[in-house]
């Protein structure tokens, strides 16, 4: 028979968490603006600030809004903006020719941008879906496959059509394989040796993209056929860890594991193993999530915001790619603790 006597621990974790300045100064990770690329939708035209429906707060933005909004990420510490165009139906194709048009809507972006600001890092999505009349990534043949080296080849174009225009990342969203070390090459080849690469790396065919598909107007193109033919099954993590040696292997500076929130296990394994600069993608259906939630009064918005992306650091994250940029860091800014 056993008697019980209580204890009375003489570890007492609840001592450092009594108060704030305690909590402060044992708190393992932060967040801080510099952690921040802030992606942006971009379209034709003048004084036009659309809302999107399934991301809230986010717009698609003429150039005129768009340069507001880099003041904006400028005065917050923002390093970087991530380009992604929505295009306009008739300059679509089957072989998306119009992803290399230097005078197209994303050079001439990053053209006004780095006129207007200069120190502000501009990264361009590399893949042809917003220009495809199919809405896949990449060239396809009779049968709707995506053909890899043909696809490769336009890719390269696009890359260094937006590395000529002064982007300072470019970061090859489409999952093609082999695209790293071509696009390296004529990097190189052209003379643009500053350019830097942030290869989606981890990119897996997820559910998550759906608001996106909506924001560039891709989702009906793409109608009822997926991408799992070239982006990653989500029953994976050492195809994970593959992709990253290889696009590293092939001259990537920078890796990235898309989406997020789930997928913080990749982030951490590739991370531990590689230990090179990693990012996290959290993608417009976890920021329509989170909204969607918080708009029905089911969870606090600004809380649930900071802890998730405090979580990609957690994991081993250096940076994210979020939607909430631009509220995460005014809430930083101002001092408020969460
Ligand atoms: C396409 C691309 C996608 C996203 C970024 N680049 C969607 C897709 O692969 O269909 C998704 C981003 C997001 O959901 O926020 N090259």
């Amino acid at each position: 028979m056993t008697t019980f006597t209580p204890i009375f621990p003489h570890t007492r974790p609840r001592r450092m968490r009594r108060d704030a300045f305690s909590r402060n100064l044992m708190r393992e990770h932060t967040l801080s603006p510099h952690d921040f690329i802030y992606p942006v939708f971009i379209t034709e035209g003048e004084g036009l600030k659309t809302p999107i429906a399934s991301m809230p707060n986010q717009f698609r933005m003429s150039l005129d809004e768009l340069l507001k909004t880099a003041q904006e990420a400028v005065d917050l510490g923002i390093p970087a903006l991530a380009l992604f165009p929505v295009v306009e139906a008739d300059k679509k194709s089957l072989d998306g020719a119009e992803a290399y048009n230097a005078d197209g809507l994303v050079p001439r972006a990053v053209r006004l941008l780095k006129q207007h600001f200069p120190q502000l890092g501009i990264m361009t999505d590399v893949a042809l879906d917003p220009y495809t009349s199919h809405g896949q990534d990449g060239v396809i043949d009779a049968s709707g496959y995506v053909l890899n080296d043909e696809t490769v080849a336009i890719l390269v174009q696009q890359a260094v059509c937006h590395a000529q225009a002064g982007a300072d990342m470019v970061a090859p969203s489409d999952m093609m394989d082999g695209r790293i070390g071509a696009i390296r090459a004529a990097l190189e080849a052209n003379g643009l040796i500053h350019t830097r690469i942030m290869a989606y790396s981890a990119k897996y065919a997820s559910h998550f993209y759906g608001p996106f598909r909506d924001a560039v107007g891709s989702s009906g193109n793409l109608g009822k056929s997926d991408k799992k033919n070239y982006q990653m099954d989500f029953g994976n993590v050492n195809e994970a860890l593959h992709e990253v040696a290889l696009d590293l292997a092939e001259g990537a500076d920078m890796v990235m594991v898309k989406p997020g929130m789930p997928y913080l296990d990749v982030i951490r394994a590739v991370k531990q193993e590689f230990k090179a600069p990693t990012f996290a993608y959290q993608v417009s259906g976890e920021y329509a999530m989170v909204h969607a939630a918080a708009a029905n009064g089911w969870l606090d918005l600004e809380g649930c915001m900071m802890e998730s992306l405090l979580a990609f650091k957690r994991a081993g994250a250096d940076g994210i790619l979020t939607y909430f940029a631009l509220d995460a860091a005014r809430l930083l800014q101002s001092g408020h603790s969460f």
